[in-house]
């Protein structure tokens, strides 16, 4: 079964309205929850939707209130996410650090009390769009065991790193898990009753595993052995503690939709106008991706750049655990999806 990416973006948004999202929350989730299936993020897009119905329904993502600037200085600031939907309150704590990084060449946002936002590099984005430099650190909940460990202490702590290009063939971004794999890959396999990939993850006692449910029980290795095991400690405190988060088995909530979350953003953007100046910068960006693909090397970004242009002519794969999630959201609201599918 396929949904189109219009048709992705209509139903999500008629779905979190049904459920009491305000129109313009819902509409920066759609439209990041699309963005995820269109770079073949399929882990964290609309496969992720049922978490936060959940999430809505145990009262663990707030459809009342608002996110609050809690203490700012001309580069910085602070949020409280009060618990709306993480996505909508990365893209206002991203705009903010844009605002500020225009007028005083860098721009840092920490993020406290949010949820879940689906794909990183969405909010890098923002600010490449924009001739900046976009970088986004996140913890989540364990799922990955320190170097030489069983037991999972640290989460998949994503980074992404969005670079600005004068040339409209370039998407410079690399978004990633510092786990070998995002948790989402074990979910979504759980979730189809497949295997895993050998080399993926541990079971609990630390004995490598090809059973998803398994590897959640136990943990997801690190990419790049201790080197990655690093970046995720390091991200750990950068996203954790440094702004008002939880840090190691005190986060919850990024995959266990019925406890708030615990986790932190770190938002960091810098205008090249204040450094190198942007026009010198963008030459060399664009000459060093030059260089890069004369000796025929791939680009961080290329990838996703080849999977938007597939997705967009083909549309998004639902898999039938999927569609029967989707369908019982919308019956429980009195509606019906099945003209949003094709075959
Ligand atoms: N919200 C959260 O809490 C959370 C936590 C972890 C990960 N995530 C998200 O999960 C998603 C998946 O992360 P992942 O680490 O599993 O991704 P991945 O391993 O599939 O890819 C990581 C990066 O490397 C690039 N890449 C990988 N192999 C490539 C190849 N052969 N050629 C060209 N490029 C290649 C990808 O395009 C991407 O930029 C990301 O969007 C990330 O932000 C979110």
């Amino acid at each position: 079964m396929k949904i189109s990416i219009e048709n992705e973006t209509k139903l999500i948004e008629e779905l979190l309205k049904a459920y009491d999202v305000k129109e313009n929350e819902a509409r920066i989730v759609a439209e990041v929850i699309v963005d995820g299936d269109l770079k073949g993020f399929s882990t964290h897009g609309i496969g992720r939707f049922p978490q936060y119905i959940k999430s809505i329904e145990a009262g663990t993502i707030k459809t009342e209130g608002d996110y609050e600037i809690e203490k700012e200085t001309p580069g910085s600031a602070m949020i409280n996410g009060n618990h709306k939907f993480g996505h909508y309150v990365t893209v206002k704590g991203m705009d903010l650090a844009v605002k500020k990084a225009s007028e005083n060449g860098v721009g840092v946002v920490g993020i406290h009390d949010s949820n879940h936002y689906g794909i990183a590099g969405y909010y890098a984005d923002l600010a490449s769009v924009q001739d900046m430099i976009g970088i986004v650190i996140s913890n989540t909940e364990p799922a990955m065991a320190p170097f030489g460990g069983k037991k999972a202490l640290l989460g998949t702590n994503p980074i992404t790193i969005s670079i600005p290009s004068d040339d409209i063939n370039n998407y410079i971004c690399v978004d990633m898990a510092t786990s070998i794999t995002a948790r989402g890959t074990l979910l979504q396999a759980k979730r189809k009753g497949e295997e895993i990939p050998e080399g993926l993850a541990l079971d609990k006692d630390g004995k490598p595993t090809t059973d998803p449910s398994e590897g959640l029980e136990g943990s997801i290795l690190p990419f790049g052995g201790f080197k990655g095991y690093a970046l995720a400690f390091m991200f750990e405190l950068l996203a954790g503690p440094l702004v008002s988060a939880a840090c190691g088995v005190d986060v919850q909530g990024t995959a266990t939709p019925d406890v708030m979350c615990t986790k932190g953003d770190l938002l960091i953007v810098i205008d090249p106008e204040h450094f190198a100046g942007s026009m010198q910068f963008k030459f060399y960006v664009d000459q060093f991706v030059n260089e890069i693909r004369a000796e025929n090397g791939v680009i961080p970004g290329d990838r996703e750049v080849e999977n938007i242009r597939n997705n967009h002519a083909n549309g998004i794969s639902i898999d039938e655990t999927l569609y029967e999630q989707l369908t019982q959201i919308a019956e429980n609201k009195g509606l019906k999806i099945d003209e949003y599918f094709e075959e």
